[in-house]
């Protein structure tokens, strides 16, 4: 591939940060998601997802934002195209997920098989160019018809998934290594709770509520228990069908940090919102408990939640085989307004950052390292990775030089490599995303992608942090 930027700087600061040799096999990849990606919305018999009611229907994402076309990915013509671009880059994996409502439109009905022999032969075309697939079972396009009863605050949701799962299973596994079942839970549900805000006219509260507060608390932890063991059932089932593969969740995690002059307030909410937001997910699969002190706080509050006594450890016993990890920021944390836990995020004055928060690389080094030191040092796959600038993404004479992008890949990469040097036990890492794509209720404005799309023409152009990825992977390899 013809690099047309000087990547030069970054490739050498690399190399002389590490002599470090990267195990082979390791997983240089990227990602995608369906719905942000695919367009062909009515094509192969595919049904509604919660999505397509919350752009079309109800223009959550403002006027004409829809994911009827996006980056046409799902089209066959145009996704040759791509494989063809992702073999240029060298990445020898590309995480990306199957649609609930193409697999089964009505979420729970028969299965449609001319969306079987899609994904089928989109892992084929991409094994022709010697690219491996990491399928996410569910990656936020909850079938309409489920979201219609509850979605996941309902706990058959449990039952609803693994009855998807098997279905992914029986008709993907021969083909595939490594699932990741369920793709951010507690960014989905906050933008669930944003939609419905929405929903009811208020649209002065915008800020995606990432992490869960005081007034969100109990439909957030109804549904992260109900995720957890829907994952849960889904690998019991996988492991009883005599399946091989390994298994994992994608989870958003992120340090949460306080200013220097916090206050005893401010740490008090910090340290819940680590709960919440972290451990309320880790200790569930790594230590069969969940959080003592969010459980008293539930109780404190007066809430039902309705996490039955076996709950955590059923989590627990599913013993997923590796730890999808989606870092983009920490999360800086104080106490907001009124008594009690009300956590705010804010951005640190002078603090760079970027459209998913301050770019802290060496807070990924101290996330990784948590990991091992704290949760047993178990297989971890940067499922997600990435950022997006305003303004930085423009096309001009034909290129794309994205330098906080390129900048801020190889400084998450060097961090990955420093916690590796520690010993932490990490397979891949996966960068998001491919190409620019529909960022959920953000619409087209917020782009995130190594390979640049023109909305009006489908044209895409392989951007300066693709030629830097490219060169990271080849010389890491
Ligand atoms: C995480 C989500 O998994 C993905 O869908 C989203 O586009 C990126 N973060 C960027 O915000």
């Amino acid at each position: 591939m013809e690099n047309q930027f000087n990547t030069n700087i970054y490739q050498n600061r690399c190399s002389t940060n590490s002599n470090f040799k990267i195990k082979k096999g390791f997983l240089w990849g990227a990602a995608s998601a369906a719905y942000q990606v695919e367009g062909c919305v009515n094509e192969e018999g595919r049904g509604k997802s919660i999505w397509d009611y919350y752009l079309n229907e109800k223009q959550l994402g403002g006027l004409g934002v829809t994911g009827d076309v996006s980056i046409n990915f799902y089209d066959r013509n145009q996704y040759l195209e791509d494989i063809q671009l992702l073999k240029k880059v060298k990445i020898n994996c590309y995480r990306f997920s199957i649609s609930w409502p193409r697999i089964i439109p009505d979420g729970l009905g028969p299965v449609n098989m001319k969306a079987v022999e899609h994904y089928r032969r989109f892992i084929a075309d991409l094994k022709a160019a010697g690219i491996s697939s990491l399928v996410t079972l569910y990656h936020w396009d909850m079938p309409l018809a489920l979201a219609n009863k509850g979605g996941w605050e309902n706990r058959d949701s449990i039952d609803w998934f693994n009855y998807y799962a098997q279905i992914i299973f029986t008709h993907f596994s021969d083909l595939i290594q490594d699932f990741v079942l369920i793709n951010e839970p507690s960014v989905e549900v906050a933008q669930n709770i944003l939609a419905k805000r929405y929903l009811a006219g208020n649209f002065d509260n915008t800020a995606l509520p990432v992490i869960a507060t005081s007034e969100t608390m109990e439909v957030s932890l109804k549904s992260y228990n109900h995720i957890l063991l829907a994952a849960a059932k889904a690998k019991e089932s996988f492991r009883a069908g005599g399946y091989k593969g390994r298994l994992g969740m994608a989870l958003p995690l992120s340090p949460i940090l306080t200013d220097t002059n916090a206050s005893a307030a401010d740490k008090a909410d910090a340290k819940i919102a680590d709960g919440v937001l972290n451990r309320w997910f880790l200790d569930a699969i790594y230590k069969g408990q969940y959080p003592e002190d969010i459980l008293s706080l539930v109780k404190s509050m007066n809430i039902d939640i309705g996490v039955q006594a076996e709950d955590a450890k059923t989590i627990q016993n599913a013993q997923f085989e590796f730890l999808g990890i989606n870092f983009y920021a920490p999360n800086y944390v104080r106490h907001g307004k009124g008594p009690g836990y009300n956590p705010e995020t804010f951005i640190p004055v002078g603090q760079d950052a970027a459209f998913n928060g301050p770019v802290r690389p060496d807070q990924l080094t101290a996330l990784l390292d948590r990991i091992r030191t704290e949760y047993g040092n178990p297989t971890v796959l940067i499922t997600e990775n990435g950022a997006g600038f305003p303004g930085e993404d423009q096309l001009i004479n034909g290129k794309v030089e994205d330098t906080k992008r390129s900048n801020y890949i190889q400084l998450h990469i060097e961090a990955m490599i420093l916690s590796m040097q520690r010993g932490s036990n990490i397979d891949g890492y996966m960068v998001w995303s491919s190409h620019d794509n529909l960022e959920w209720f953000s619409g087209y404005k917020s782009r995130f992608g190594m390979i640049y799309v023109d909305w009006q023409t489908q044209k895409r152009t392989i951007k300066q942090s693709a030629y830097l990825y490219s060169n990271i992977i080849k010389e890491k390899r």
